[in-house]
């Protein structure tokens, strides 16, 4: 067996246990709600200047999932201050770039062939001018409106005809039903292969207190959402291994892979 091949099998090692280890999972739960609940932690971070409303280890995980699906479009629903539409904007540039590279042509900048469509209800208009103006909004595209919306709907559906391989991110409203609804409407655009990420499934593993002034809580939330999706939607799995993996995240049964 090769080194690297020795090292792959050591790593998936370590995230079997890892997700074996009950102790652990429950002392990463209680740092997370402390840090997430108490000190708004995923609000400290920003990527290429813009703020991303994540834990570092989910925006790790998301450059391994864009590196792998190699998607050519990613359709997120919630935008905010726009950090994770640069986030996967930059990835899907930097796709382009080892392209170039692999193949000895020179990178295009203005074709921008993958791209990204954010939808939110209310894109604020500081935040629509700081992503305009920044270097990778060539690849952007934003929608507002209510991603459950039928006229968004048909809008996302007609933009991502065009494109073949794409990947979704679930991360607006976090409500059961408002994620059911979306998972209904976009989960069928994650082409085979491809995951849809459903975020802030954690609410499901927190204490009701820390949602008190919020419309989620336990038993209303991106995770029984995920649930009741997957009883008539075989064509998804969740992938536990990629949870197991970051260990840190805000996503547990929120990474869906498209089987079928
Ligand atoms: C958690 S923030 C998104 C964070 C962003 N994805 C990031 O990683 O930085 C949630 C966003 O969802 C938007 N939102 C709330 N309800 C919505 C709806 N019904 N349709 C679309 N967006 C919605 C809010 O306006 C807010 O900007």
């Amino acid at each position: 067996m090769s080194e690297e091949s020795e090292f792959q099998q050591a790593v998936r090692a370590n995230i079997e246990a890892l997700g074996k280890d009950a102790q652990l999972k429950q002392d990463t739960l209680d740092w997370m709600i402390r840090a997430g609940g108490d000190h708004n932690y995923s609000y400290n971070f920003s990527w290429l200047g813009r703020p991303i409303i994540q834990y570092p280890q989910d925006i790790v995980g998301m450059q391994e999932l864009i590196w792998k699906v190699k998607p050519d479009l990613v359709i997120e629903m919630g935008i905010a201050h726009g950090g994770s539409l640069i986030l996967h904007a930059s990835m899907l540039a930097l796709l382009e770039y080892c392209e170039a590279a692999e193949t000895g042509s020179v990178l295009d900048t203005s074709q921008a062939r993958r791209r990204v469509l954010g939808v939110d209800i209310d894109i604020r208009d500081h935040n629509r001018a700081a992503i305009d103006a920044h270097p990778m909004s060539h690849r952007i595209d934003m929608i507002q409106g209510s991603s459950i919306d039928p006229d968004t709907i048909s809008q996302v559906e007609a933009y991502s005809r065009d494109y073949s391989t794409v990947l979704v991110v679930l991360d607006s409203n976090h409500t059961h039903d408002h994620v059911f609804a979306e998972l209904e409407a976009y989960g069928r655009l994650t082409s085979v292969g491809s995951y849809c990420v459903v975020y802030d499934t954690l609410v499901e593993d927190a204490p009701d207190e820390y949602f008190a002034d919020r419309p989620w809580g336990k038993g209303n939330n991106p995770k029984t959402a995920v649930w009741e999706f997957l009883k008539s939607h075989p064509e998804f799995e969740i992938d536990k291994e990629f949870e197991n993996k970051l260990l840190i995240t805000v996503a547990p049964d929120g990474f869906l892979r498209r089987l079928a």
